[in-house]
Order: structure tokens, then sequence, then C-alpha cells
């Protein structure tokens, strides 16, 4: 199961079955802010519906397509970070994130998403990491941006977000950047996530 200390308050761990109520509860206190930019929150309604994303989030790690973590602060599910895709022909990851409303502010997601990317890079030897953002979602453009990405384009039109086209904004980080950025934080290497 993964597990990934990232500071003394913050760590990463596989959701699991028994994480659905609390990361329902999460997501329906936090309905408000989320659904804004996240399609799938209108469609959460139940614990039986945060299983059933966590059964499939297993189900494409285990098939090493994706890897969905809980962000565990100060011990509390306070969101979800995850490389909703991973592409092993060109060694590509596209992260994907939300923190629960309580947690906002205080710099929890720009740490798990440094976090996820220096286990991308040195764990699983990813060569390039995507961010993409609805290009007026300011919270979340302004992680990659402050994580030095590089923003290499728009996508026009690229989401439906509540009945219109919501144009993204793309971010990109290639492993060499990222290892000239944090030299000194190669991970622990995860055996039961290799790339073969
Ligand atoms: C995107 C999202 C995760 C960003 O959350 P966030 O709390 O703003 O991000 P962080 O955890 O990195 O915190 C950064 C904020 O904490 C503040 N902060 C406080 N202490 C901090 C610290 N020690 N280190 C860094 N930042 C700190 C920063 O100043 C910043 O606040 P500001 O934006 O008002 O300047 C959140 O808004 C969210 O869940 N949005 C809805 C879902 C969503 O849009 N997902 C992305 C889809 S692409």
């Amino acid at each position: 199961m993964f597990l990934f200390q990232i500071d003394d308050e913050l760590a990463l761990k596989h959701l699991e079955l028994h994480d659905a109520n609390r990361l329902f509860q999460l997501t329906d206190q936090s309905r408000h802010h989320l659904r804004q930019w996240l399609p799938w929150v209108d469609g959460t309604n139940s614990t039986a519906d945060s299983k059933a994303f966590i059964q499939s989030s297993l189900k494409a790690f285990s098939n090493r397509r994706a890897l969905t973590t809980g962000i565990l602060y100060k011990s509390e599910l306070a969101g979800v970070v995850a490389f909703n895709h991973l592409d092993w022909a060109n060694n590509a990851g596209q992260i994907g994130y939300w923190l629960g409303t309580p947690y906002q502010g205080n710099g929890i997601m720009i740490r798990a998403v440094s976090g996820l990317i220096d286990y991308g890079v040195y764990s699983l030897a990813l060569n390039r990491i995507e961010i993409r953002a609805a290009v007026a979602n300011t919270k979340s453009r302004a992680i990659p941006e402050r994580l030095r990405f590089v923003q290499e384009g728009q996508l026009r039109q690229a989401e439906q977000l509540h009945a219109s086209y919501t144009d993204h904004a793309l971010y990109g980080m290639l492993a060499s950047e990222w290892k000239q950025l944090r030299p000194n934080h190669a991970s622990n290497y995860h055996p039961a996530f290799h790339k073969t």
C-alpha cells in the first residue's frame, strides 16, 4: 500500500475502501467550492459514490494507469492529489487535485503536489509532468505557477463544466527541470509501483 511521508504534518496515502465515508463527508462539506471546477461533484451524493470512486482508483493503480492518493494533514484526510493518467510509452503523468474547504489557504496543496512530483520524477522515473487548469481557476493555476512549471499553451474548450465549454491552461515540468529545482528530494524507491 502506498504511503509517502512529505514532512512532519503531511503524507500521501492510497485511498482504501474504509476511507469512503470520510472522503464523502469531506466532499459533501466542500461541495460549494468544489463543484465550480470539478464536474464529478454533483454526481457524488453518498458514501457509495465515494466508494465506487476509490474502487475504480485502486483498479487503475493495479493496471498502472493512475495513482490516486489521499492527502493526510496532521493525520486527517484533507483532500486528494493524483496522477490521473500515467503514460508509460512516454514516461509522462498528468496531475489533478482538490482540497476540502477547511484545509485551504495553508500551503497544503503546494507541498502535496511537490511531494507527488518528487515521487514521480525520482521513484517512477517520469520525464514529463503535466497540470491542466481552467483558465479562470486562479487558485489551481497558482500551484504550477508557484512550482515554476512552464505554461505551454491554452487548450480551447477543453472541458465541459456546467453546460459550457471551458478553456484550459496547460503547464508542463520536465524531469531535468525539476531535478535542478529540487536536487535533494530523491524519495525512497517504492517497489509496489515501479516501472517494469
Ligand atoms: C486548487 C486548490 C487545491 C488550491 O488550494 P490552496 O489552499 O489555495 O493551495 P495551497 O494548499 O497550496 O495553499 C496556498 C495558499 O495558502 C497560503 N499559505 C499559508 N501558509 C502557507 C505556507 N506555509 N506555504 C505556502 N502557502 C501558504 C498561500 O499564501 C496561498 O494563499 P493565497 O492563494 O491566498 O495566496 C483549492 O482551491 C481547491 O481545492 N479548489 C477546488 C478544486 C480545484 O479547482 N481543483 C483543481 C482542478 S484543475
